[in-house]
């Protein structure tokens, strides 16, 4: 195969270290950045040329740029590469299907691999007695979720939380919190959300749930994308009563948390909470585009009418998706990556808890098993240190709605050498 590469390499293996050896930017990032000037929308593409490498190949933890340098990729694609990239086994599956069957209307034409795929998920679901229903990204699982709750209650208001991301679709925008993604769109979102801040008192949670007639909350177990954010003890298990004391169903959005980050298959275990309703999407592919909704029993069951399907789209389920999704799980399975995140959450822990004390510009620390968030005062502190680690050859994306958080998402087959030299490197870059 062909890459748009300057140096010709090619990725073997993906437990590499780093190695760079060109600046990033160089005239084939430019010749991109221009090309995509001229045809992507302004604002929506990445900012090729803006310091940040043009990916070539993945495999592994490892990306190489257009220019030869090799990296460890900490973001783990954010959230989707947690059994590496272009894993052997899910590339052997896709090749396997690409040869049988690519393509069946999600809700008419039926394959067998999808109710393989939904035994696989209930297997692992932290709900007793799940249904499955499949959704093509996670924001189309976050609505479907929501629909479902909808159905399933007969109400209509919805409980979400500050900080939190759940998506860009109009319906999941509704519940995402960020001012930046919501304010030109707010006259078509669902008005009908209460919001509330991520880990309030639960005596605040008591005065909404029972003041107004919730179809349910959505919240992220630990929130992601908006901070890494974990919530105090106990926090979720109340939120989780209380909902029910209340007839509001508690949705659990793990489209980043899901299938091993954060060292359980699912965060809502390590809080020992069982919602109604869970989201799942990012990693489950293996790297292709599939989210899917596990739901109790008897709440899946409002969906149960004759007529069309009320809730599909074209790419449901599609074989391909289904077929990598399969290998994924096993993969998880096979090489016990759930319990690896945990691993890498003590290496992690050990390295970067006292942070606050040794640097002067680090404000907390925070995180699960395989997912931390390091906050810095201001967001040219974190950009810098991305920066810093990014010529040393680790790839870090910094989230949060000011920008200050950067986030350590590493694929969870990082290995023990991998994990010893990102310690190492971003202690390095981080203590003056
Ligand atoms: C917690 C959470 N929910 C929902 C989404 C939206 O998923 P997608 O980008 O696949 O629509 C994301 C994406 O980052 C997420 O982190």
């Amino acid at each position: 195969v062909e890459i748009p590469s300057a140096s010709g390499m090619r990725l073997r293996r993906g437990d590499h270290l780093p190695s760079i050896t060109a600046e990033a930017d160089t005239a084939i990032t430019r010749r991109t950045a221009q090309r995509a000037e001229r045809v992507e929308t302004p604002g929506l593409a990445p900012r090729f040329g803006s310091g940040s490498p043009l990916w070539a190949e993945a495999l592994g933890a490892n990306v190489l740029d257009v220019d030869g340098n090799r990296y460890i990729d900490l973001t783990a694609g954010f959230g989707v590469a947690a059994v590496g990239h272009r894993h052997p086994v899910v590339v052997e599956a896709l090749r396997r299907q690409s040869g049988v069957l690519i393509h069946g209307l999600g809700d008419a034409q039926g394959h067998e691999l999808r109710v393989q795929l939904a035994e696989a998920l209930c297997a692992v679901s932290p709900i007793e007695d799940s249904r499955v229903a499949f959704a093509v990204s996670g924001a189309d699982a976050v609505e479907l979720s929501v629909k479902t709750a909808m159905l399933s209650t007969g109400r209509s208001r919805i409980l979400a939380f500050a900080p939190s991301y759940h998506g860009m679709s109009l319906g999941a925008l509704s519940l995402s919190s960020r001012r930046h993604f919501r304010r030109d769109f707010a006259e078509h979102i669902h008005q009908q959300v209460t919001r509330l801040p991520f880990g309030c008192p639960t005596s605040q949670l008591e005065e909404s749930l029972s003041g107004a007639r919730f179809a349910a909350a959505v919240v992220e177990p630990i929130v992601g994308r908006e901070g890494v954010l974990v919530p105090p003890a106990g926090w979720l298990l109340k939120l989780a009563q209380l909902c029910r004391r209340h007839g509001a169903l508690l949705i659990a959005d793990e489209i980043f948390t899901g299938f091993g980050r954060t060292g359980h298959w699912f965060a809502v275990q390590g809080e020992d909470v069982e919602p109604d309703l869970l989201c799942c999407g990012k990693a489950l592919g293996g790297g292709i585009p599939i989210a899917a909704v596990l739901g109790r029993r008897s709440v899946m069951a409002g969906w149960d009418a004759p007529g069309e399907a009320r809730h599909t789209a074209t790419f449901v389920a599609q074989p391909l998706a289904c077929a990598a999704a399969l290998a994924t799980l096993g993969v998880l399975h096979s090489k016990n990556l759930v319990a690896r995140a945990a691993n890498l959450g003590r290496g992690f822990a050990t390295q970067l808890l006292d942070w606050p004390k040794r640097v002067p510009e680090v404000r907390d620390v925070r995180g699960r098993g395989a997912l931390w968030g390091i906050e810095w005062t201001t967001s040219a502190e974190a950009q810098a240190f991305v920066a810093r680690a990014r010529r040393r050859g680790l790839l870090l994306l910094a989230g949060g709605e000011s920008g200050r958080v950067v986030q350590l998402v590493p694929p969870l087959v990082l290995t023990d050498r991998q994990l010893a030299f990102c310690l190492e490197t971003l202690t390095a870059v981080a203590v003056k």
